[in-house]
């Protein structure tokens, strides 16, 4: 009998929509009784290797392997691992994953460092936290609770505030929101805006559109940011009222959710007079039926006085992280079978613009950090797009490639012209400008 392959969760994508809601409903059933299950996963271990602080992330997965009855290993702690000494997550996943556990979950300060264990591990991984990159465990702990307080994930209003740039938790959380057809507003701290990148891949991926919203009825977060965004899928019934809109209300709100300043993933940059949730920001009207989320840790971001106030979920949040756990960790062990279908594939063209010298443009991607010494730069390729767009297979940064070269004739083309076409696509190497394609030895044609 064919083995299944392995499943990962490295980024939200790697789940579909339908299979986001079975698991829903197999973690209300482990959490009707949390302590029924001790038979699910009994004899299989599960390795937490977390390079990066953490509290709820690590001990809520290894409570919930607990809770099914599995054993747990952990790393927790860099300095006491071989990685100080400078052993890649290569070597240490290859070593882990297999005769040590069943399933790593890997957290990691680069970008693209769950990927990397994901490949190399012969054992499911899932991501803990990758730099800046996604979270996305965290992502389905964000909808399971929206799904249990509203009913329902499809077109709700959220508000997106503070450290929209490094959060990883943000970013996983967009992608899940806007498959979920939900509008986004972001208030971000001034210099913390969600990045072009996630932005690029949100119109391109799912259509959603940007505009300029006022939610000046949210004292407190709202005067921090002059400049909200206000995201909305290119729904049709939503197209006019985006077409209409410059400066559009926010008149009803279904969640706030608020993230601390990620200081160390920027270190020295100000973050004076950082956004703040308080009582007042939630006497507004809009606010009247908003949840209030935070993935935690917080720092100032949200008054201690706020945490009575029913529309807080934060610590509810973090409760639902065992049950959302437990039933994750028994699908992707193969203990609980799911009959919606998985996401379709993506295509990973390996290797293809390495020999041309393209490198990540992500500075804290892992392929441009520990993976020079071992990493061969990967690109998905959409060459359907004009221009084509090439992400990183690790950290899914986009860039767009503008030449494109014929390795045979070591002649480059715009990739708009014919003489690009003619290019076999198995063969094409990208470039993302004429001087990178001359670096690497190509003449460009005119
Ligand atoms: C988040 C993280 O590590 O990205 N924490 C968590 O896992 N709940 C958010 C944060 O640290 O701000």
């Amino acid at each position: 009998m064919a083995v299944p392959a392995k499943r990962d969760l490295v980024s939200i994508e790697d789940l579909s929509t339908a299979e986001i809601l079975e698991l829903f409903r197999h973690a209300d059933t482990f959490r009707d009784d949390l302590r029924a299950w001790s038979h699910i996963c009994c004899g299989t271990i599960m390795a937490t290797l977390f390079f990066e602080p953490s509290t709820r992330t690590r001990l809520s997965f290894e409570s919930a392997m607990h809770r099914l009855g599995g054993g747990v290993i952990t790393a927790a702690d860099e300095k006491n691992t071989s990685r100080s000494k400078g052993e890649s997550l290569a070597d240490t996943v290859r070593v882990v994953g297999g005769s040590y556990a069943d399933i790593l979950v890997v957290r990691h300060p680069e970008d693209g460092a769950a990927r990397v264990a994901a490949r190399y591990a012969r054992v499911p991984v899932v991501n803990g936290g990758d730099g800046a990159h996604e979270h996305p465990t965290q992502t389905l702990c964000d909808l399971y609770t929206l799904w249990k307080e509203k009913g329902r994930l499809e077109g709700l209003e959220i508000v997106l505030c503070g450290d929209l740039r490094y959060s990883r938790t943000i970013h996983s959380f967009c992608y899940a929101l806007a498959r979920f057809g939900a509008n986004i507003v972001t208030m971000p701290y001034p210099g913390f805006e969600l990045p072009d990148y996630v932005l690029h891949r949100l119109r391109r991926e799912f259509g959603v559109q940007a505009a300029t919203a006022s939610v000046g009825d949210l004292p407190g977060i709202a005067g921090s940011s002059n400049a909200a965004a206000y995201l909305t899928a290119s729904k049709p019934h939503q197209l006019a009222l985006f077409t209409s809109l410059t400066n559009f209300e926010v008149n009803r709100i279904d969640a706030i959710y608020m993230t601390r300043a990620q200081r160390e993933r920027h270190a020295g940059e100000e973050t004076r007079n950082y956004p703040r949730l308080t009582r007042s920001t939630l006497g507004a009207a809009a606010a009247k039926d908003a949840r209030i989320m935070h993935p935690l840790p917080r720092v100032d971001e949200i008054d201690y006085d706020v945490d009575d106030d029913p529309r807080s979920v934060y610590f509810r949040q973090a409760e639902l992280g065992v049950p959302m756990r437990m039933a994750l960790m028994a699908f992707l062990l193969g203990k609980i079978q799911l009959d919606a279908a998985p996401p379709a594939v993506f295509t990973v063209t390996p290797g293809a613009a390495a020999g041309a010298g393209f490198r990540c443009r992500n500075e804290r991607c892992i392929t441009n950090n520990e993976g020079v010494r071992y990493l061969n730069r990967d690109f998905r390729i959409r060459d359907a797009e004009q221009p084509p767009v090439l992400s990183c297979a690790y950290c899914e940064r986009e860039v767009e490639a503008r030449f494109v070269g014929n390795p045979l004739s070591r002649k480059a083309f715009r990739t708009s012209s014919s003489g690009a076409v003619e290019i076999p696509r198995p063969d094409r190497v990208y470039f993302e400008s004429e001087d990178q394609a001359q670096a690497a030895g190509y003449d460009c044609e005119p």
